[in-house]
């Protein structure tokens, strides 16, 4: 994707297709004022007869305007005029994206970015255009056969800027939004995968491949014998039933000599059947997405290498099929994790935190600045926060209010949940140091004190996007979340923001 600013009006670029607003109450947005006066009054007369309207996300498409160089013109309901912000941008710029997904459209100039939308910072408009517009032409067509629907051949994105002076705050927007998109596509990629093919084994393979042709990346797997070497019996408890290899993904990007590097944990179980403690069978294909938190610090790793980013960023992958079998774990098991501590495995489906703990144990070789782990944890978490917002943990202050913040400006949000006792208390084991599930109540919480018993002394956070990371129903899919909340966050820290 190639991508322009400029400071020419709506109706002078020569563009296949330029996306203008109208706001509720017959209230014309800059752009579409512009074409208006190009074409004598046309949007007017629409508005008039009800063919366009201002409510926030309908779009109507124009062809061959008079006045007008673009050969299309979108033009997108933006709600009422004070109220558009930047959730209200990017649903506009989502809606005029999807009237011309099935068009030829080669070129988008967006003049959205000339409302008034929050503060108006040019970065983050290009940088939702740019996400908006990747995240809304995402098709995963892999595993159909036949003749493919060809994709929209988009090959231009343009942005409007007021003043010359925006340029290049919006041309840094749009490139880390691509990279953001390119990493959002892989995450949903992976997610998307079926379990069949989206294996351990597979997670590794395509980290191995990532870091092929980049200097700054290294990629290492830790196999089953290692593990075993390492004392990792927690992990290994969980994929004691399955035939599918566990791998213990490493990458390593240096982007900043010695400093610290941030490290971020993601699940990665390719299939959750709940072991022996069996799921109930309705909705559970749904659980190839558990390697969503794998996914999308995968996913974050590649948008942040190829930005090139002044960072060091270390990604490690606990990769395990949780499955039923002979060899399996059995509920009162008390497993030994690489930290010493036992564990006694009340519920064999509460085995997400049975891996992040010895990924986590294994992570403190890194002498991490911050390390986040990343995980579709516990359905609790979907209860409490539905779809809109994964839950943020942590046991520090600071790092929780700049993951939180951070979601705020990425659009991507989380929101704080708490860590400590009382909940903590609720792991306690009659037979072992703890039990792996706290009972009944605050079960994202309980599933967060477990991570904090084996991160002690690190700057740590955890993200349990249960509720997130993919859709259910007519829309069943990965959504790519939390990559740009991630990489936010990495940007902050590399000074990357204007
Ligand atoms: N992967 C699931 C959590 C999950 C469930 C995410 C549904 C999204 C939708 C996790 O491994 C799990 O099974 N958690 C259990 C924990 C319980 C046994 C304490 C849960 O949430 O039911
Ligand atoms: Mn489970
Ligand atoms: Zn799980």
């Amino acid at each position: 994707m190639k991508y322009f600013t400029t400071t020419s009006k709506a109706s002078r670029r020569a563009v296949d297709c330029v996306i203008v607003g109208v706001y509720e109450r017959g209230r014309l947005g800059i752009g579409a004022a512009d074409i208006d006066a190009a074409s004598k009054g046309e949007i007017r007369q629409l508005i008039r007869s009800g063919d366009v309207s201002g409510q926030l996300g309908r779009c109507s498409v124009l062809t061959r305007v008079s006045g007008v160089k673009a050969s299309r013109v979108a033009i997108v309901g933006l709600g009422k005029p004070g109220a558009f912000d930047a959730t209200h941008f990017k649903k506009a710029v989502a809606a005029a994206t999807g009237a011309i997904a099935n068009t030829r459209t080669q070129q988008i100039l967006n003049c959205l970015t000339l409302e008034p939308v929050g503060d108006s910072n040019p970065y983050y408009l290009a940088r939702h255009t740019v996400e908006t517009i990747g995240d809304r032409l995402y098709r995963f067509t892999q595993m159909k056969s036949g003749r493919k629907k060809p994709a929209m051949p988009l090959k231009n994105i343009g942005l409007a800027i007021a003043k010359q002076g925006d340029a290049s705050k919006a041309m840094r927007g749009a490139t880390h939004g691509d990279a953001i998109v390119t990493g959002m596509s892989l995450a949903k990629d992976l997610g998307n995968l079926p379990a069949n093919i989206c294996t351990p084994g597979y997670l590794a393979r395509t980290a191995k491949k990532l870091a092929t042709g980049n200097s700054r990346l290294t990629t290492r797997i830790v196999t089953e014998t290692e593990m075993k070497r390492l004392g990792m019996g927690s992990l290994l408890s969980v994929t004691a039933g399955a035939v599918e290899a566990a791998k213990l993904i490493i990458m390593q990007y240096k982007g900043a000599g010695s400093d610290k590097p941030v490290v971020l944990v993601g699940k990665g179980v390719t299939f959750d059947t709940g072991g022996i403690s069996l799921k109930p069978g309705p909705g559970m294909d749904e659980m190839k997405f558990d390697m969503c938190g794998a996914a999308s610090v995968i996913g974050t790793m590649a948008a942040i290498s190829k930005l090139k980013l002044a960072i060091n960023l270390t990604v490690v992958v606990p990769a395990v099929e949780n499955m039923p079998g002979g060899q399996a774990t059995r509920p009162g098991d008390i497993v030994k994790s690489m930290s010493g501590q036992t564990i006694e495995v009340l519920n064999t489906d509460a085995e997400g935190r049975l891996i992040l703990c010895d990924a986590l144990t294994y992570a403190r070789r890194f002498k991490p600045a911050a390390i986040i782990d990343v995980a579709t944890l516990t359905g609790a978490c979907v209860v409490a926060l539905g779809n809109h917002r994964c839950a943020v943990m942590s046991n520090n202050d600071d790092l929780r209010a700049e993951i939180v913040a951070a979601g705020d400006r990425a659009e991507d949000l989380g929101w704080p949940m708490p860590l400590g006792e009382p909940y903590n208390a609720q792991l306690k084991s009659n037979f072992a140091d703890m039990a792996n599930i706290g009972g009944s109540g605050g079960g994202s919480i309980t599933a967060g004190c477990f991570l904090g018993r084996f991160t002690n002394g690190l700057n740590w956070a955890h993200l349990d996007i249960a509720g997130v990371a993919w859709k259910t129903g007519a829309k069943k899919g990965a959504t790519g979340r939390p990559v740009a909340m991630l990489s936010e966050v990495l940007l902050a820290r590399a000074n990357a923001l204007p």
